[in-house]
């Protein structure tokens, strides 16, 4: 039984794609299992690049099944467009490999309008900041139990009365944001060639996850987002709507906790977060500037800028802590190369004395709160041709320990370039220690 899940430490982006498509080599199976196209994860392979939004990441892998849990919310437009893109840059096979779960719940175009005009009506310091992707009302209207799931698309002349009843919910708040109700006949019609699409895709995710794990397979659980943007573990309001921490990997894919082996984080050698909310580590300067230029810290997706700051211990403390997390990847060091000194907030000054863990709450409530930081020597050196640990130059090598050591998490993996080959492996989940570092 061998069950890993990928999990983002800190406010996504962290570079889960990437990760999830390395250790992929050896899984079977790959499970999304949270969000929905609000996630952008993407997979450099020699010159080809793509960004998957509902696809799981290891898609590019031909030996591997690829299953849509039924945590996720799902556009179908958005799903059909993406496997259509994945076609054409040669991947025929794609549907035979793919499976959607039919309690994964739909995204539909009245979510994205929603979404959409409560961010452009809401007061600048209100506004989430969100992807407009319609996430946010999906899941109201699943938890709210006026969804529409995947597999209602194998009867859409049932479907006309289940999608009246979410917009009668929804009327008066479209009606108060200024919008226009559209007609559950008209959603259902335009869903007609989307259906017939996507339900040869439809089955038990939750049964084939768990047959697979059974069955001695190697099952990797893909996380989107990241910790501190989850709904009961981030920095709320400003959060997504689902679990996307590693206990949302159990619900999402329909598995019991115990089938899970390993919790993997991914980190990046600073911070990133895109949207709004608190970020106290934030360079709002020519750092946080230079940092954004070198690491194309720009949306996957949407290419928002994303702000950018130093990395947090205590945020990576507490993100080991609430996922469970049993080893690291870091992502983006090389990025750090040519800065004189790199920055790490270890513990924050709040009203109440010095604390090295992250005062959420405090942060939440707007409360000032102060980063502490200590400050490491960088290093010159283009890392991107670095392999194993000892190639690094000595500073990151220290760089690189410190952080294993303060986290108190061991690294499993240093990457040091977005291809698949700008990696250092140090512990493979799948098959246990790979080279020594
Ligand atoms: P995800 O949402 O966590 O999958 O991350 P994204 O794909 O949204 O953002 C990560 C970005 O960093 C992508 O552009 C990746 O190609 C890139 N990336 C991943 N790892 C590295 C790395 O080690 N170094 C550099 N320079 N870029 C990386
Ligand atoms: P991946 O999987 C970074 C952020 C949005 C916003 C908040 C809520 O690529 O790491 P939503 O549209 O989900 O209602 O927006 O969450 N957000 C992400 N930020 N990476 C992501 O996904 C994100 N998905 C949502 O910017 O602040
Ligand atoms: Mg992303």
């Amino acid at each position: 039984m061998s069950a890993v899940v990928i999990v983002g430490a800190q406010w996504g982006d962290e570079g889960k794609g990437k990760i999830v498509d390395i250790y992929t080599e050896f899984a079977e199976v790959v499970v999304r299992y949270a969000g929905g196209p609000n996630a952008g994860h993407t997979l450099v392979v020699g010159s080809e690049k793509l960004v998957v939004r509902l696809l799981p990441s290891g898609i590019l892998r031909k030996a591997t099944f690829c299953v849509l849990g039924q945590g996720m919310v799902v556009d179908p437009t958005v799903l059909v467009g993406e496997i259509d893109e994945v076609k054409r840059r040669g991947h025929g096979d794609i549907e035979k490999r793919l499976l959607l779960s039919d309690r994964a719940h739909l995204i539909l175009p009245y979510h994205i309008d929603i979404d959409t005009l409560r961010e452009t009506s809401a007061p600048k310091d209100k506004a989430i900041g969100t992807t407009k992707k319609g996430i946010g009302p999906a899941y109201e209207d699943k938890v709210r139990r006026t969804g529409v799931r995947a597999g209602e698309l194998r009867n859409l002349s049932r479907l006309v009365g289940r999608v009246e009843m979410a917009l009668q919910a929804w009327a008066p708040t479209i009606a108060a944001l200024g919008g226009t109700l559209p007609k559950a006949a008209d959603i259902v019609s335009a869903l007609e060639p989307l259906a017939a699409r996507l339900v040869p895709l439809l089955g038990n995710a939750s049964q084939v996850t768990d047959d697979a794990i059974r069955q001695k397979k190697r099952v990797m659980l893909e996380g989107a987002q990241g910790t501190l943007l989850d709904v009961d573990h981030g920095t709320y309001p400003f959060v997504t709507s689902s679990s996307a921490v590693a206990g949302g990997a159990a619900i999402g894919a329909g598995i019991g906790p115990n089938r899970i082996d390993t919790v993997l984080g991914i980190t990046k050698a600073y911070a990133t977060r895109v949207g709004s909310g608190p970020f106290p580590t934030e360079l709002d300067d020519e750092l946080g500037q230079h940092l954004r230029n070198v690491g194309d810290e720009y949306g996957s997706v949407t290419r928002r800028p994303r702000r950018c700051g130093w990395l947090d211990l205590p945020g990576l403390k507490y993100a080991a802590r609430v996922n469970g997390i049993d080893g690291l990847a870091l992502t983006k060091l090389d990025v750090l190369t040519g800065m004189p000194k790199i920055k790490v907030c270890v513990a924050y000054d709040t009203p109440s004395g010095r604390v090295d863990d992250l005062p959420i709450d405090l942060l939440e409530d707007g409360e000032k709160v102060t980063p502490v930081y200590e400050e490491l020597d960088g290093w010159t050196e283009s890392l991107d041709s670095c392999r194993v640990l000892d190639q690094l130059p000595p500073t990151a090598r220290q760089y690189v320990r410190y952080i294993e050591e303060r986290s108190g998490v061991p690294l499993y993996l240093v990457s040091v370039g977005p291809s698949r080959d700008a990696t250092i492996v140090l512990h493979n989940p799948f098959v246990g220690r790979a080279a020594a570092p």
